[in-house]
């Protein structure tokens, strides 16, 4: 597995930066404190892992002995936090690198099987056009590969030329599972976020508008315009 923004593995939420928000409150807090069904496998590893888990921890947890992770992290605070939380596992390796140069450098694992992430901050204006490139180039290299980016919606534009560029590229079965806390008119707040899924694994599509139903039910605000939707982008 390539996580290719992998942050610092773990987030404290009693400590200062995660008390100052409490956005957590309204999100994983909610969940834990009514625990749907649908999320009983993830809510349970959140549980065991203890601090609130990011995804290196969360896909540790789930690695068999003869998977590897791959971990890409820039900040060097929290590549040093990763690579102190991984220090001496030999099935996880962390580097300081680029995610869009990784993409290109260590694909295609050695498994010929896996998954990557692409899970990017959003910070910079052109972020959507670097994860579709980001996408294109993962799948160029390693086309049999599960390929998943996760991306905010704030207003619908980037989101809409995104999903047209991908139905558009070429690329085979692609789903997008987005999550609508209401409708996308102010781009200054989060409202809702979506996750691009290439090569969905066997049953996501089954499973996932239950989740999708679950994260609405615990997390929607009952504004106008909320909703939870899997949209096929490209056919199989
Ligand atoms: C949204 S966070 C990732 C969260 C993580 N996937 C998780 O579940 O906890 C984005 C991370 O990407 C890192 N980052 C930003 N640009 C990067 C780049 N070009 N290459 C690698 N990491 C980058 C940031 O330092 C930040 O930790």
């Amino acid at each position: 597995m390539l996580d290719t923004h992998a942050g610092a593995g773990a987030y404290d939420l009693g400590a200062a930066p995660a008390q100052r928000t409490g956005e957590w409150q309204g999100g994983i807090g909610r969940l834990l404190a009514e625990p749907p069904p649908a999320l009983a496998e993830y809510l349970n590893l959140v549980e065991q892992i203890g601090l609130y888990p990011g995804s290196p921890a969360l896909v540790r947890a789930m690695l068999r002995p003869q998977d590897r992770l791959l971990c890409c992290e820039l900040h060097p605070e929290d590549h040093a936090a990763l690579r102190a939380r991984f220090a001496g596992d030999a099935q996880v390796a962390v580097h300081r690198r680029d995610a869009w140069e990784a993409l290109g450098a260590l694909l295609p694992p050695r498994a010929g099987r896996g998954l990557v992430l692409i899970d990017p901050p959003y910070e910079a204006p052109d972020e959507f056009e670097r994860v579709f490139a980001g996408l294109q180039r993962a799948h160029r290299r390693f086309a049999h590969g599960v390929h998943v980016a996760w991306y905010p919606v704030k207003h619908g534009a980037p989101v809409r030329a995104l999903h047209a560029r991908l139905t558009e590229s070429g690329m085979r079965d692609i789903l997008a599972a987005i999550l609508l806390l209401r409708a996308p008119l102010d781009a200054a707040r989060l409202n809702g976020c979506g996750l691009i899924v290439i090569n969905p694994p066997f049953r996501f599509e089954q499973e996932a508008p239950a989740i999708l139903d679950a994260l609405l039910q615990r997390l929607g605000t009952r504004e106008a315009g909320e909703g939870a939707l899997l949209e096929r982008l490209a056919e199989e």
